[in-house]
């Protein structure tokens, strides 16, 4: 008799060991009762290729894709959805019977948790302040740029990425380059949006907020990407303005909801993947 083997899907990184996407994709499927396994596959860049190479094995469902490879897995990959060719990153991958399509959801995880309690652009959000200009900074830039925001500052550290950054986005007119030096131009912002890994759990600079607490104000939307800890020293810093907080936790649940949604083809457990990220992230 054989036994019956279970789908694959799994997240590739280089380290994965802190990824908590295989706990809450598992517990969906779990619930949902679909018989897959979803798996760390711990990627070194130089075995990128192979690693994308093997989804296209039938039992493959697809895969997650993350830090350091969002971009550098472009060229694997057979089809692109418009909002991963415009960013130039994918963060889902989709084997259709050998056939890979490329996605990004981190910029619907990132409205979605943004206008979960209200519209943020009917509310008077014109102005947004990105902290940080790499990959994920590139994802928030192109959103709110697509949804409407009227003006757009990123911060970064190293100047050269933001110039490079704003290049990526088409040079527009209503986006200002500047450092963490700049405190003109990081003040009076309807939203300030934390992209840099500072704040992060076991990071280097883990007790460290992206922003001193003057550019905050109690209309001020903060939304920390930094999901562990829940309540980085950013969030505390807005939380004891009276500042609207928001953890990176929803995005994180809602990029993978999505992602879910897309293999899959039913309504992602939201409520199952929260529980279990949270229950993991508690440990
Ligand atoms: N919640 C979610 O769903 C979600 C999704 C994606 C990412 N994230 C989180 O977002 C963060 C950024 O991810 P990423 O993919 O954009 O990383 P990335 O491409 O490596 O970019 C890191 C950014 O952080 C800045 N930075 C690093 N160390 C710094 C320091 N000591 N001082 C000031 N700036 C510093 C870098 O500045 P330089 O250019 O000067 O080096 C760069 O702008 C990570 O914590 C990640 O876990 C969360």
């Amino acid at each position: 008799m054989t036994e019956k083997t279970s789908s694959l899907l799994g997240i590739i990184g280089y380290p994965i060991g802190h990824s908590v996407s295989p706990v809450f994709q598992q517990a969906a499927l779990n619930h949902a009762g679909i018989d897959a396994k979803y798996l760390a596959w711990e990627t070194p860049p130089e075995n990128l290729s192979d690693r994308i190479n093997s989804l296209k094995e039938s039992g493959v469902i697809g895969a997650n894709v993350t830090v350091p490879h969002k971009q550098s897995v472009l060229p694997f990959l057979d089809n692109l959805s418009k909002t991963a060719r415009e960013i130039g990153a994918v963060n889902t991958i989709v084997n259709d019977k050998g056939v890979l399509y490329g996605h990004n959801t981190d910029v619907f995880g990132f409205m979605k948790s943004l206008h979960n309690d209200g519209d943020f652009f009917a509310d008077g959000g014109q102005s947004a302040l990105v902290l940080g200009a790499g990959g994920s900074a590139k994802a928030i830039a192109y959103g709110l740029l697509r949804d409407g925001i009227k003006k757009l500052v990123i911060s970064n550290r190293t100047l050269s990425r933001a110039v490079q950054l704003k290049k990526e986005l088409g040079n527009p007119e209503n986006v200002f380059v500047a450092t963490p030096e700049s405190t003109d131009m990081l003040r009076d912002h309807h939203l300030i949006v934390n992209c840099t890994t500072l704040g992060m759990k076991h990071g280097p600079g883990e007790d460290k907020s992206p922003l001193s607490p003057e550019h905050i104000s109690k209309g001020t939307v903060v939304f920390d990407l930094v999901y562990n800890p829940r309540r980085t020293p950013l969030i505390k810093e807005a939380m004891g303005i009276g500042a609207r907080a928001i953890s990176g936790l929803p995005m994180l649940i809602y990029q993978g909801a999505e992602a879910f949604r897309l293999w899959t083809g039913i309504n992602p457990p939201t409520e199952v993947m929260f529980d279990a990220a949270e229950n993991a992230l508690k440990g």
